[in-house]
């Protein structure tokens, strides 16, 4: 349906989650990173802010890049729509403008996208408590992976929660995710098997 699985409902589901510190030193190398190899390699890639306006590209790009999400939850559009307005969030996409595709609706519906206006081929939303800078729902289309572009999403949002001053960057990984696994220790984070991720919602489903 929207994913391989529904691993908030699986059974035994055991999350990870992963922690990096950045060291006073290692913003420079941030900055540097975040416009990197890849920036000369894809121009005309850019990284731009997640406008209300995205919102039915951005389900699309989840569901091709197989990422499970809640689109009846906290990923339906009315609570996305109010997430978006608040400060805490950097919800962020890359923009392709070379290319116009075939783009499939959040309903599956499909429509060609006008030449010019780009094509989202790269997501990530930015979250943060004051404490800890949070990465959620990464995801790059399965025809622009293994080029950097997720690792410069993920560095440009490590680049301004440095800049906000916060020092601890974390995400939480399914436990089949093992790609994501292995993409996130590339980039630097550490594993923690000692921390079980517990949570209380209030409606089901959410
Ligand atoms: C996870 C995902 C976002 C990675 O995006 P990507 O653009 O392919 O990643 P990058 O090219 O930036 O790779 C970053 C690093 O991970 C490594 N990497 C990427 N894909 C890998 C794979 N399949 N296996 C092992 N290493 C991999 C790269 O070699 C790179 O390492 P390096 O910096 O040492 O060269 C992408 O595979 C994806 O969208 N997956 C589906 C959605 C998902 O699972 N999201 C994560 C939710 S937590």
């Amino acid at each position: 349906m929207w994913g391989p699985r529904n691993p908030e409902m699986a059974p035994g589901r055991c999350p990870v989650r992963m922690t990096s510190k950045l060291r006073k030193d290692g913003l420079r190398q941030l900055r540097s990173a975040s416009k990197g190899k890849i920036a000369g390699t894809f121009d005309a890639i850019r990284i731009e802010n997640i406008r209300p306006s995205d919102y039915d590209e951005m389900l699309s790009l989840w569901e091709r890049a197989g990422l499970p999400f809640k689109p009846t939850g906290r990923d339906s559009r009315k609570d996305m729509l109010r997430q978006m307005r608040l400060p805490t969030a950097l919800y962020l996409k890359a923009t392709d403008y070379r290319t116009a595709e075939k783009n499939r609706g959040a309903s599956g519906e499909k429509k060609m996208v006008a030449k010019g206006r780009g094509v989202m081929v790269a997501v990530v939303l930015g979250t943060q408590d004051g404490r800890k800078g949070w990465v959620n729902r990464l995801a790059v289309l399965p025809g622009y992976r293994k080029k950097g572009l997720g690792k410069r999403l993920v560095r440009e949002l490590e680049r301004r929660f440095a800049k906000m001053g916060l020092g601890i960057f974390t995400c939480q990984i399914e436990d089949w995710n093992t790609v994501s696994l292995k993409v996130f220790k590339r980039l630097g984070y550490q594993l923690h098997k000692d921390i079980s991720y517990l949570t209380k919602r209030r409606v089901k489903g959410i």
